[in-house]
């Protein structure tokens, strides 16, 4: 039997920093994100031929620290089945993996998908949204396509902390422009840097405690499909999250000198009369927002600043797909 799974990366319009519980990748925050269509992660499930797991990614071999992370996530799903089936975990991304562009979001939704399914568990996006959290917080956001909201949840064993679809990709024509400023990996992972900010920053707690009326903002925005109030929430919710980063100590730089220069850029372009909205992840890179009528111009427009080196165009992604051969 083989399965193949898709999922799309997300990324986050009211951001997630901080967890409650780090074993279990429990939020201090709820977070509301739009799902990246055109890029993905292609994750192919066999029989290992080995009698022991194997996982490659973009066709190398984990390394010893990355397979015994994916290893303890298939044995989440392992332990639920009552198998012990050794496996044959390919994966591979259409876009740069570890640079801010959430590859382990649609890393672990991909993975919680189709192992979920060579062991089969039937467990609903939901279900799955749970899994994939213990992998990486942000993946919980990628199994539902469209607009997504993954819930702080209140439980201790993190049973209510999931992911719930708010709109679907047909809802709203956005379009997300990924402006690429750097190519690699980068130094701080996302889970390093929030446990650093949770024990230095004077800012965390004004951060949580300022998040519900983000949420509800972005939600309304959402519904009433109104471009301004959402792009000046998520705006200053991204710019609270970097503030956060800044007052850590030592302070984190995700950002390049570019990429302030690509966020100054988007804000005279909307001086000029042009709908768009910025935001950023642990990275480098920028993304806008625009309405699906805009983007060309606006595309064109962001292609010709100073050290953006790609644009990748990304329409709202739909939810995570499965494929079986055989059985
Ligand atoms: O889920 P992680 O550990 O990749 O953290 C994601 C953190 C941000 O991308 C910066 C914000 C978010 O909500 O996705």
């Amino acid at each position: 039997m083989v399965v193949t799974a898709r999922a799309h990366p997300n990324i986050a319009l009211i951001k997630y920093w901080g967890k409650r519980d780090v074993p279990l990748n429990l939020p201090v925050v709820g977070s509301i994100s739009i799902t990246l269509g055109g890029l993905e992660t292609v994750t192919r499930v066999s029989p290992a031929k080995a009698g022991e797991d194997h996982f490659s990614l973009n066709g190398e071999a984990a390394s010893p620290k990355e397979a015994r992370r994916l290893k303890a996530f298939v044995d989440i799903l392992r332990a639920r089945s009552g198998r012990t089936d050794a496996l044959h975990i390919e994966s591979r991304n259409t876009f740069p993996t570890a640079a801010g562009l959430a590859s382990s979001a649609s890393g672990f939704a991909a993975l919680a998908l189709g192992v979920s399914r060579y062991l089969e568990l039937t467990l609903t996006l939901q279900g799955l949204s749970e899994v994939a959290r213990r992998g990486s917080g942000s993946a919980a956001r990628s199994l539902h396509g469209g607009f997504v909201e993954w819930r702080k949840g209140e439980a201790t064993d993190g049973s209510d902390s999931i992911a719930v679809p708010l709109a679907d990709a047909s809802w709203w024509d956005l379009r997300v422009l990924v402006c690429v400023l750097a190519r690699g990996r980068k130094d701080i992972g996302s889970r390093e840097g929030m446990a650093l900010t949770a024990k230095t920053s004077p800012m965390y707690q004004t951060w949580i405690d300022a998040q519900e009326p983000d949420l509800e903002a972005a939600r309304g925005a959402l519904q009433r499909r109104d471009f301004q109030a959402l792009g000046e929430v998520a705006e200053a919710s991204c710019m609270k999250m970097v503030s956060t980063w800044l007052t850590t100590r030592p302070a984190l730089h995700y950002w390049r000198p570019e990429t302030l220069g690509v966020i100054q850029a988007v804000t005279a372009l909307r001086g000029e009369g042009l709908p768009l909205f910025f935001t950023t992840d642990a990275g480098p890179h920028v993304k806008v927002i625009c309405p699906g009528e805009a983007y060309m111009e606006v595309e064109a427009r962001l292609r010709a600043l100073p050290g953006v080196l790609e644009v990748l165009h990304c329409p709202v992604g739909g939810p995570a797909r499965v494929e079986v051969q055989g059985d």
